[in-house]
Order: C-alpha cells, then structure tokens, then sequence
C-alpha cells in the first residue's frame, strides 16, 4: 500500500470539488490518494468524474435505510474496507451521525460556501445577499456533530457585489473553494494541522500579511 495519505471523498452532486482534488493529486500540489469516492445519489455526477480518473466508486444510497444510522454504519463500512484515512465531504447532501464520527475522530473534513460561522445550512449564497454582507466565501472545517460548527481550517473571502446573485456568488466562492480544499488536505497530510478544542493552528504558521480587503474600495 503507498504511503500517501488515503481519502475517502463523499459527494452527492456534480463533483466540480472532487474534480479539483483529483487534479491536484495528479499534479502532485497535493500528496495524498483517493481510495474510494461514495456517493448516496446514483445519479451524482462525481461517479463519472470518478470514473474517468479510474477511481473506485460506491454508491449507498439513503432511500435504501430506515434509520439514519444504519446508513452510516454502511458508509463506515466501506470506507474502512477501502483504508481511508481522511474523510472529505464535498457536497455530502447527508448530515452525519455520531457513529461516523467515532469511527474517524477528527478525521472528517468539510467545505462549507459560507464565511462561517456567518451562514451555516443551506441556500448560504442567497443568505448572504439578503443579509447585505459585504463579503462571504468558503470554509474548509473539521465536522463535529453540530451543523457546520467544527473547527476551522482554511477560509477564503471573496467580496459581494450589489448586483450578484446567488449564482454568479456561488460560482466566485467555488473558484476559491477549489484552491483551498486540497491545499487543506495538504497540509493535513503534511501533519502541520493541529487541534485544540476549537481552535485550529497550522505548523509552522504563515508568516503575518498586513492585508485588508474593502469592499468597496476605499477610492470607489
Ligand atoms: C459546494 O459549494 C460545497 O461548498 C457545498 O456543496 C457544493 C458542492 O459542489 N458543500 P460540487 O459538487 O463540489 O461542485
């Protein structure tokens, strides 16, 4: 077996996250191996892009459980039958038991397309413009058993324009969603992530940027 760190990428829809992990293993940005990549919708467009990387694929799909945690010993299951050491969530439409989480203890990862802890659950995009922000963005967190709540990682901001739509938003935090997942996982690879409660460092710390973004512009 390679010594590379094995994940385990769970997504539910089109997979451009997954797609982006898979390029970045290829182009050797990131130093880890994707074991198997489960999906609860049969029709999920990562399979495809799973297959076309010649990555191993599982479906488990939900309607086929009645209760939430027998789906989740399934999911467990085959996982652990693949050696996967980091669970990446990318679009995981399944909120997640207790029972996973036990079988991969700070080993869940998250990508969240909100500045959180503004923003968690869904429709984010369009929260964020109803709510006026005037900056959102994307968020790579460790998952506990609260709905967006872990630690974090990694985050990336991107500004909210005044005409944007939860669309055109959507698509500028996924372009920075698609930077800061395998970069991410990378440095949970290089073993510099550290938790403490809820507080994430990352060893050695980046060095200290004097930046500010405004928006908008101060000469606007
Ligand atoms: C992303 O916006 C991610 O942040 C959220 O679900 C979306 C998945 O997109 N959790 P994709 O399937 O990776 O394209």
């Amino acid at each position: 077996m390679s010594s590379k760190l094995r994940l385990g990428v769970l997504a539910s829809g089109g997979g451009t996250n997954l797609q982006a992990i898979i390029d970045s293993c290829q182009d050797g940005s990131l130093d880890a191996t994707i074991a198997l990549v489960l999906t609860n919708n049969p029709d999920a467009g990562a399979l495809e892009r799973a297959h076309q990387a010649g990555i191993q694929t599982v479906c488990v799909n939900h309607r086929d459980f009645s209760k939430r945690e027998d789906f989740d010993h399934a999911v467990v299951k085959s996982l652990q039958d693949a050696g996967v050491e980091l669970v990446v969530l990318a679009g995981f439409m399944r909120i997640i038991t207790q029972t996973f989480l036990d079988a991969f203890p700070l080993r869940v990862i998250n990508i969240h397309p909100a500045l959180l802890p503004a923003f968690p659950g869904l429709h984010v995009q369009q929260q964020a413009i109803d709510y006026g922000a005037r900056f959102s963005g994307c968020t790579v967190h460790f998952v506990d058993s609260g709905v967006d709540t872990g630690p974090i990682i990694i985050q990336a901001v991107v500004p909210v324009y005044q005409d944007d739509t939860a669309d055109n938003l959507a698509e500028r935090i996924l372009e920075q969603e698609h930077h800061i997942y395998s970069r991410a996982i990378q440095l949970i690879a290089e073993g510099r992530v550290h938790v403490d409660g809820r507080l994430v460092t990352i060893d050695p710390p980046c060095p200290p940027e004097a930046m500010a973004l405004v928006n908008p512009g101060l000469d606007t």
